[in-house]
């Protein structure tokens, strides 16, 4: 068993671009409401699309990596508790989770409309409206995951302050 003392630079690659995309993608998606959703402002939420999408497809990837080279993981941290540890697994597989949710409801709520089609070369369809569930479960899917990165982020520097040590280096490009 090897002992790394970083993620593998793809994962930390990867959770660095995430992080820069997901502030970009939750920065245009609170413009689109000002927006009517018509061909004309069609770049605007296909930018907010594509951009998630991505984040879908990297997080795929991520879980990918991260389980074909769970030899090369570093050390666990040292956990305060038995509920610490819990607590830390579950937000990590929580972030999976709404990284791949938020963009996927997201996805189905535009396809819903027909404006796909519009991308393929065909017309925009008519009175094209976002279904109010559909929008709601993106709302909401998108809101447990700025909250999760907030835990987690929190984590990081409350180990730091009860640890005295910093887990950056752990995920530092550098
Ligand atoms: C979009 C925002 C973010 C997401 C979705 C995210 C997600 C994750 C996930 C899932 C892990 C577990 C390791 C893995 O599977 O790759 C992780 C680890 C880590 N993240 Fe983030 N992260 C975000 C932002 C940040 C920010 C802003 C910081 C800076 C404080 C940070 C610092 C870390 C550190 C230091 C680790 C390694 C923890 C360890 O040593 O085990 N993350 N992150
Ligand atoms: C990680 C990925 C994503 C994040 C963080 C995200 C975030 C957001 C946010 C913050 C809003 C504004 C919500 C509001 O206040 O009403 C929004 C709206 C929207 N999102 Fe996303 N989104 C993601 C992925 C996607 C994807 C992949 C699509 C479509 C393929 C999509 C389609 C939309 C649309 C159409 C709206 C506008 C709804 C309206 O007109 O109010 N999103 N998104």
């Amino acid at each position: 068993m090897m002992h790394m003392t970083k993620y593998p630079k793809s994962l930390i690659f990867i959770h660095w671009l995430t992080f820069f995309l997901i502030l970009i993608i939750f920065y245009i998606g609170l413009t689109l409401e000002d927006y009517e959703f018509n061909a004309a402002n069609m770049n605007r939420f296909r930018l907010h699309a594509i951009l998630g999408v991505t984040v879908l497809i990297l997080t795929v990837i991520r879980a990918y990596v991260r389980l074909t080279k769970s030899d090369q993981l570093p050390p666990k941290i040292t956990y305060y508790s038995a509920f610490h540890k819990a607590f830390v697994v579950s937000v990590h597989y929580l972030l999976y989770i709404f990284l791949i949710l938020a963009p996927l409801i997201g996805f189905i709520m535009v396809y819903q409309t027909g404006a796909l089609t519009y991308d393929l070369g065909g017309p925009f369809p008519t009175d094209a409206e976002f279904d109010a569930g559909l929008l709601l479960l993106h709302q909401i899917a998108v809101f447990i995951l700025a909250a999760l990165i907030v835990v987690h982020v929190a984590g990081v520097f409350i180990y730091k302050l009860k640890t005295g040590k910093s887990l950056l280096s752990r995920m530092s490009i550098f």
